[in-house]
């Protein structure tokens, strides 16, 4: 295929990981438990039981993981911090050795020129917030600020960029909402107290960032969401579902506000918008200027028409299969056009209210294994990311202000309920020996960056 168009110059190109996914040494300098540790280790609740108790060792190998960082050409990172890492039971003052393991990261990175990009919450809670509520509780989004705040005074001289939450979309839905990811609580529509602290921890933790003169940003997965015929109840779960998906966590931010949509279509169920958790003053705090916003983007969601009733949670709208396009091993559409619509819709609902963007997350996974040369054939992989890209540029080129990319993810890893049976690295974990092997989409996304230099 032709080479990739040039991306501006400035451009970030950068690979995505997260600390439970990878790091492993769960009780080593200190750590407390996260709701990840006492999730994984509940019977039924990931594939084959796996935890991340090891993960890929990340945490004793990262050197030879910075390595294959720099050999990749890439001139940013994007990792997680596991809050507790830093504060064992969620509160109190920093353990100095969980910091010091980033410390040795950041400094390693800016050897190489790598510029890190670290999300303080990537969805490994201290198990001692959880046992207060976790994200149900208020108290939780303070803690966030506080801790987000002693991980800056130390890296903060180097760390320019924070990413304060990853998909919190995503943590309240299959987190609190269905049950299907820590904390396992199955509250349907009960659960946007969630959304409500997560985005008040945001707001308290950018403020604390801006504080020390740091740039923050949130990651937030987007899907563009298609209704699955052009009938008025369709299109009205689908207007609902948007909302939920792609606005709940955007508007209060960008415009200081809740979706009308939502506000209308809760109304009644137990716990609306307006039920009492939203306090004067809370959309002033969450809606702290963001520096830039993260988008993760992996597929589309087609949405019906559905009752809500308590056995779906309330949720008015069912979730349907997309027919006619190609699956990723998980079962994902691909859908590369999917990104630029996206990336469109964003510009077209908050306009000048819009900051810089970066894809801090796209990826596959793919049922790749070494071949007997011993070297991983991942075409998929390739084909993925090189189609996403070239929707990317076109998006650039019709004046979407995108400054980077980061592709999910640079090492197989621990993909939640999945456990490791979904793979989507761009270099190879073998479990047993924990050797690590690039993939062809490794040399190839190498090829890309030497290009685009
Ligand atoms: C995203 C998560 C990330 C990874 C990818 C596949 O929702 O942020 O940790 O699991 O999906």
């Amino acid at each position: 295929m032709a080479p990739l168009p040039k991306f501006p110059d400035a451009f970030l190109w950068g690979a995505s990981t997260a600390s439970y996914q990878i790091e492993g040494a769960v009780a080593e300098d200190g750590r407390g438990t996260s709701i990840w540790d006492t999730f994984s280790h509940q019977a039924g609740r990931t594939k084959g039981g796996d935890t991340g108790d090891v993960a890929t060792d990340h945490y004793h190998r990262w050197p030879q993981d910075v390595g294959l960082l720099a050999d990749l050409g890439v001139n940013a990172y994007r990792f997680s911090i596991a809050w507790p890492r830093v504060q064992p039971d969620g509160s109190g003052p920093a353990n100095t050795r969980g910091l010091d393991f980033y410390d040795w990261l950041v400094d390693a990175l800016a050897e190489h020129g790598i510029e890190p990009m670290p999300t303080l919450f990537h969805w490994d809670l201290p198990q001692a917030l959880e046992n207060d509520g976790g994200w149900l509780n208020r108290e939780t989004a303070l803690r966030f600020a506080d801790y987000a705040d002693l991980v800056a005074a130390r890296l903060g001289d180097r760390v320019g960029s924070w990413i304060t939450l990853n998909e919190p979309f995503i943590h309240m839905a299959l987190g609190y909402g269905i049950g299907i990811h820590a904390p396992g609580r199955t509250l349907g529509i009960e659960a946007l107290p969630v959304a409500h602290h997560q985005l008040l921890g945001h707001g308290l933790a950018a403020a604390a960032l801006h504080q020390r003169g740091l740039k923050v940003l949130i990651a937030n997965n987007y899907t563009p969401v298609w209704p699955a015929s052009t009938s008025d109840p369709d299109i009205a779960s689908a207007h609902f579902y948007n909302a939920l998906h792609n606005e709940l966590f955007t508007d209060p931010i960008l415009f200081g506000r809740y979706p009308d949509t939502l506000a209308e279509q809760t109304q009644g169920a137990a716990a609306g918008l307006d039920a009492g958790f939203v306090r004067d003053g809370d959309l002033k705090a969450i809606s702290e200027p963001l520096d830039a916003l993260g988008v993760n983007y992996y597929s589309p969601t087609l949405i019906g028409h559905g009752d809500p009733t308590p056995e779906n949670g309330g949720m008015p709208f069912t979730m349907q299969t997309i027919d006619g396009y190609p699956v990723t091993a998980f079962g994902w559409p691909v859908v590369p056009g999917g990104l630029a619509e996206l990336l469109a819709n964003l510009k077209l609902r908050y306009g000048p209210a819009l900051p810089p963007i970066y894809i801090t997350e796209n990826g596959c996974s793919t049922d790749d294994r070494p071949d007997t040369d011993g070297r991983v054939h991942d075409a998929a992989r390739v084909d993925y990311l090189e189609e996403h890209l070239r929707f990317l540029h076109r998006s650039i080129e019709q004046g979407v202000d995108v400054r980077g990319y980061f592709a999910w993810s640079l090492l197989d890893n621990f993909e939640w309920a999945e456990g490791y049976s979904q793979r989507f690295g761009l270099v190879r974990v073998d479990y047993d020996t924990l050797e690590r092997i690039p993939k062809d989409s490794y040399h190839w996304l190498r090829g890309v960056l030497a290009e685009q230099r």
